[in-house]
Formats: structure tokens, C-alpha cells, sequence
């Protein structure tokens, strides 16, 4: 539809690129099956189906007070979460950003010396009584290593990276994602990693559980949900995205040859008949057969710290999407015939400033979609302030904030529609809406499923479009935010691993 102004016709027809129609949400949801069966039958497929050795999620009755740690995005967090048992729990936390030169350091060493300085700070602030006796003791020699038992914290780890779990506290990183790069790391065991730090700082933690985040949450969905529907899938739609699900431990076949190649270390309940699944959907059809491809995930996917790897996160999670618009807006700025925001020599005086933040990359942050997307004045006038904060542009005109509008509208909703072949793909695979009470319960965590107005709306709208879900199927899928869910999912990990250790 033509609009008579050149800058949002070109973002009409920029955004007609990111459509993601109702077949193509189909042919993905086949692949996406098959890549999971694939990954269930042998290691190194591309979706690596990764047992996590949980083989029960909680029920809500669980107690107990543990530490918990949460690296996997833009923050390291450190919490203590009180299970109360009553489908409840407390937590008190720390959050600190993680120095982006940590990220990327040489030497993995860096990186864990800060994560356990980290919880040093966090047990003085939080934990004082506890460790303010332990360090008289460490002083005054009256305590001799190994601690005693009592005196231990188990802390769950939530990892929220790749991990190939060796048992419930034991993993060697597979790649790093989300801008992490410390190639020192790949093929080391993280918990041994952050073991080694916390010894060295002679604190009384024990790395008890291996977590990923996706895990974390499905366990938090399941604890805090009492019912009889148990939770199916934990998912992330955030800095990175991923799922975790409940898969019945005969159609894990690889299993068997895991468990032949580590027998020394793979003790799991196998009473259950079932194991959480980390699919690791973030690298789903890195090949590209199914997923879209605009010039502008080419552009991204160059310039990015893993070419050809995690392509399916690279256009659904809040790490991309705002990189996504930013290259398409300094596109639509450079083009002579549209010169988004005045063009960059700067017509009318205004134009854009050579520091703004649409020439950094990740200049655009996810909450610029979120804020844009909610907008819905008539002078666009919280769009037009975002786009001042952000990308110091003063006074856009009316059309060039439509023009953004027009394409935050289009990066997302495919974001969601993609978001909707991996979720509908584990939930037909499963068979869980043919069976039992029919209920196909997912806990979801993230700034892009919890901020983007509109996200699960159009998730549903791709369900339906799906007929082995439909209009009836859709309906009887449960979505529900796990708050807290990798704090509370570490804890419940590390829950787990001291009964293991009891049994
Ligand atoms: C990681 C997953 C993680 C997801 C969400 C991805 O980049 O590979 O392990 O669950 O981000 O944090």
C-alpha cells in the first residue's frame, strides 16, 4: 500500500521481506521435528537434544535454603532461594553486569575470578552471620579442609550456554553464544572451572548442580504450579533463546551408548521413564533450509562472533533483534532516494550525529522494540523520545517514526512466529495434547516474551495455523512466566543433587 511518503513505503517494503507466512511456519515445524528425532538418536546433530539428567521436575513440595548462580546473558546474578515447600519461595540477590572484556577474555581464568569474587560479596552482604563464622574459623585455624558438612552451601549453577552434562554437576562447554568468546573454555567442565575459583577464595560453596536456564525454568514452572498438569516445556525468549522439555527416556536412544562410554560417572534415576531434554533450539537449521533469510540476517550473521552458528537465535532473540532494525535502519539512512532521519550528511540541520548509536553495533537495544511496539499515539511521541535516547537523533519527522514502527512491528512478529515452530514442534513431538489431561503446560522466561507487547498473541495466531494444534489445540496450550526461574531452577538442581548424593 502506497503512503505517498518515500520512507515508509521503502519500511512497507522492507517489512513485506520479514513476513513469515503460514506454510513456512509449517515446513519449519516438519524440520524442526526431525532435527529433534536426529538429536535424540546421535550426538553432535544440529539441535543437540542435551540430557540434563533431571528426570523428575518438582512437585512443590521441595525445602530448603540454596545458592544460586546465573550466568548466561548480559548479568551475573547470585541469589539465595528459600523453597518453602507450599509451591512458595523467598529469594534475596545481587546482579552485576558482566564487564564485556570478560566476555571475551583470553584466559578463562578472569571470567570465574570475578563470578567467585562475586559470591564472596554476596555471602558478606547477604549470608553474614553464616560466613562471618566461617571466616573467624578460617582465621584462627579451626577449620581444616574438607569443611564440614553442615557448614557447606550447595549452589546450583545455572550455565546458560551449550553444555554436554556429564552428570548432574559435571559439563564441558560445546561453543559459546550470546557474544561470549573465550575459546579456552570449549571442551573444559564449567563447574570444575567455578570450583576451582571459589576454592581459591576458601569459600564454603559447593558447585552441586549444572543447570541451563531453560531447565531452571521449567523446574521453577513446575514447583510453582501445584496441580496435577505438570509442566512440559521451559523456555527462553531473552538475550538468547532456547527450550527444555519433559522426553520419555525410551525415545532418548543415544542414551544408551552415553551411558556405556561414561559408566563411572552417569548415575540418574531411570524410575521415571523420563529425562529434561535441553534442545539447544538456538542453533535449529543452521543450514538454512527453512529459516528466512533477509539481507539483513546475512549482514548480521557476518559481522557477528560465530558465523553460521545459532541462526535460528539470531532472528528470534533480544541479543539480535535490535540489531536487526539498526542495519536496516543505517540501510534505509544511506539510501539516497529514502535518507531515513535526514540521510547521513544531515539535511535540515538535523540528521544523524557520527557518534549516534546506529552506527554501534548493538546499538539498539531489545527495550527500543518493546517501547516502540507499545506506542500507539498519534504523534508517536514515546518513538520519537526513544529514538532521541538512543540514537541522540534529535526531532525525527512523524514519517520516520512510522517508518520505524512499521519495521519493529515486522522483526518482531516474525520473531514470535519462528518462536512458535520450535514451541509447537515440542509440543506435537511430545504428543502431550493427546494424552493424560491434554494440557501441554510451558513456563517461559525473558525481556522479549515478558516486554514485547503482542509476543504471545502472535504466537498463538502461528499455533493455529498448525493443524496438528488448530484452533482447539492452540487453547489447551498453557503459557505462564516462571519468574525467577533460573535462580529457582538452580536451587531446585541443587536440591536434587543432595538427594542423589543421599540415596
Ligand atoms: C544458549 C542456551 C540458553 C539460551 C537462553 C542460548 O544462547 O545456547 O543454552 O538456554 O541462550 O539463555
Amino acid at each position: 500500500m502506497s503512503s505517498s511518503s518515500p520512507v515508509v513505503d521503502e519500511a512497507n517494503r522492507i517489512a513485506a521481506l520479514f513476513d513469515y507466512p503460514a506454510a513456512e511456519v509449517n515446513r519449519g515445524v516438519k524440520e524442526f521435528i526431525r532435527e529433534m528425532n536426529e538429536g535424540l538418536e546421535k550426538e553432535g546433530a544440529t539441535l543437540s537434544q542435551i540430557p540434563s539428567y533431571v528426570t523428575a521436575v518438582p512437585n512443590g513440595t521441595e525445602k530448603g535454603i540454596y545458592l544460586a548462580v546465573d550466568l548466561g546473558g548480559t548479568n551475573f546474578r547470585v541469589c539465595s532461594v528459600h523453597l518453602h515447600g507450599d509451591s512458595t519461595f523467598s529469594i534475596s540477590q545481587s546482579k552485576v553486569a558482566i564487564p564485556r572484556e570478560l566476555m571475551v577474555t583470553a584466559h578463562a581464568k578472569e571470567l570465574f575470578a570475578f563470578l567467585a569474587l562475586q559470591i564472596e560479596r554476596f555471602l558478606q552482604t547477604h549470608m553474614a552471620d553464616h560466613f562471618t563464622s566461617h571466616v573467624e574459623k578460617r582465621q584462627t585455624g579451626h577449620v581444616t579442609e574438607p569443611y564440614a558438612e553442615e557448614q557447606i552451601f550447595d549452589l546450583g549453577f545455572t550455565f546458560s550456554f551449550p553444555v554436554n552434562q556429564h552428570g548432574i554437576n559435571k559439563g564441558t562447554l560445546i561453543r559459546w553464544t550470546k557474544g561470549f568468546d573465550i575459546a579456552e573454555v570449549v571442551g573444559q567442565d564449567v563447574c570444575g572451572l567455578l570450583q576451582e575459583a571459589i576454592d581459591a577464595r576458601s569459600l564454603p560453596v559447593r558447585v552441586a548442580a549444572l543447570v541451563n536456564d531453560t531447565v531452571g525454568t521449567l523446574m521453577a514452572r513446575s514447583y510453582c504450579s501445584p496441580g496435577s498438569t505438570r509442566a512440559l516445556i521451559g523456555a527462553i525468549f531473552g538475550t538468547g533463546t532456547n527450550g527444555a522439555y519433559v522426553e520419555k527416556l525410551a525415545r532418548v536412544t543415544k542414551m544408551a551408548k552415553i551411558d556405556s562410554e561414561r559408566e563411572s560417572d552417569t548415575s540418574y534415576d531411570k524410575s521415571t521413564g523420563e529425562m529434561v531434554i535441553n534442545v539447544e533450539w538456538g542453533s535449529f537449521d543452521n543450514s538454512l533450509t527453512v529459516l528466512p533469510n533477509t539481507p539483513y540476517d546475512v549482514d548480521l550473521d557476518e559481522h557477528s562472533v560465530n558465523p553460521g552458528i545459532q541462526m535460528f537465535e539470531k532472528r528470534v532473540s533480544g541479543m539480535f533483534l535490535g540489531e536487526i532494525l539498526r542495519r536496516v535502519l543505517l540501510a534505509m539512512s544511506r539510501d539516497e532516494g529514502v535518507k531515513l532521519f535526514g540521510g547521513e550528511s544531515g539535511a535540515n540541520g538535523n540528521g544523524i550525529p557520527a557518534d549516534s548509536g546506529l552506527y554501534v553495533r548493538w546499538g539498539i537495544d531489545t527495550s527500543f522494540l518493546s517501547t516502540v511496539k507499545a506506542d500507539h499515539s498519534e504523534d508517536l511521541g514515546a518513538t520519537k523520545a526513544q529514538i532521541k535516547r538512543e540514537l541522540d537523533i534529535d526531532n525525527p519527522s512523524l514519517d520516520d517514526c512510522r517508518a520505524v514502527k512499521v519495521l519493529v512491528h515486522a522483526i518482531g512478529k516474525r520473531a514470535a512466529r519462528l518462536s512458535a515452530v520450535a514451541l509447537g514442534a515440542v509440543v506435537i513431538s511430545t504428543g502431550r495434547l493427546n494424552e493424560g489431561d491434554g494440557i501441554a503446560d510451558v513456563g517461559v522466561d525473558g525481556s522479549v516474551v515478558e516486554h514485547y507487547p503482542g509476543f504471545e498473541d502472535y504466537l498463538r495466531a502461528a499455533f493455529r495455523e498448525i493443524p496438528e494444534i488448530g484452533e482447539e489445540g492452540e487453547k489447551r496450550i498453557r503459557i505462564g512466566v516462571a519468574k525467577d526461574g533460573s535462580g529457582v531452577g538452580a536451587a531446585l538442581g541443587a536440591l536434587v543433587a543432595r538427594e542423589t548424593r543421599g540415596r
